[in-house]
């Protein structure tokens, strides 16, 4: 499973390249609005940095508000993602933008239905929120259990981030069904990483070491 960066914040981007770990990242709306800047610029900053997918989304409601500017997104660098709300009429830009060869991410999908439409739209990834779903007292993992079934019965291409990540267990269950990536806020990163026994053991090493014999 790949793992994305859910994440505007520049300095949480270029701490999780340097550690080798994430090969995209994903922004939406709100987290863009947290930092300040220019967001173009740290977009661009992100494509040549990550080298990978950056999802980047449109505010627009209508078809050609979002035709318009994702084409102006896409035109930015190859490495752009255009992420659309999956709507009737989200649904009908992205099978524009995939035969112009735009890569998308239909995201806010909460159903199996709404991640069939979206890959029979030629979605390139379809975006599941576990966290939300899990708050509307609904099981977001069951969700994407479905989703893998369902593109593995028909073939579908769109690959399957797991998004609204909130816990390190999701990451691993996310995993076990066999999901393509998750997208994963910086802090639960870090959760990945630590563990009191990692600690205790090196602790422990240091402090036999530091008493050999020599
Ligand atoms: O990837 C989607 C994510 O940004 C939403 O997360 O925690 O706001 O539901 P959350």
């Amino acid at each position: 499973m790949k793992l994305f960066l859910d994440t505007a914040n520049q300095a949480e981007v270029e701490a999780a390249v340097k550690m080798g770990v994430i090969c995209g990242v994903t922004t939406n709306p709100s987290l863009v609005a947290k930092e300040g800047g220019d967001y173009i610029q740290r977009v661009k900053y992100f494509c040549d940095l990550v080298g990978g997918p950056i999802s980047v989304e449109v505010l627009a409601n209508d078809a050609e508000g979002m035709l318009r500017e994702a084409r102006e997104l896409a035109a930015l660098h190859e490495n752009i993602v255009i992420k659309l709300p999956i709507t009737a009429e989200s649904l009908a830009v992205i099978k524009q933008l995939t035969a112009e060869g735009i890569k998308t991410n239909a995201t806010l999908c909460f159903s199996a239905n709404q991640a069939i439409l979206a890959a029979q739209a030629g979605a390139t990834y379809v975006s599941p929120f576990v966290g939300r779903l899990n708050d509307i007292g609904q099981d977001g993992m069951t969700l994407i259990e479905e989703i893998r079934t369902i593109y593995d019965n028909f073939g579908y291409d769109t690959e399957i981030i797991v998004a609204s990540v909130r816990s390190p267990r999701q990451v691993t269950d996310a995993a076990l069904i066999g999901a393509d990536i998750a997208t994963i806020p910086y802090k639960i990163l870090m959760q990945m990483v630590g563990h009191p026994q990692t600690d205790l053991g090196i602790a422990k090493f240091e402090a036999d070491w530091a008493k050999r014999n020599s």
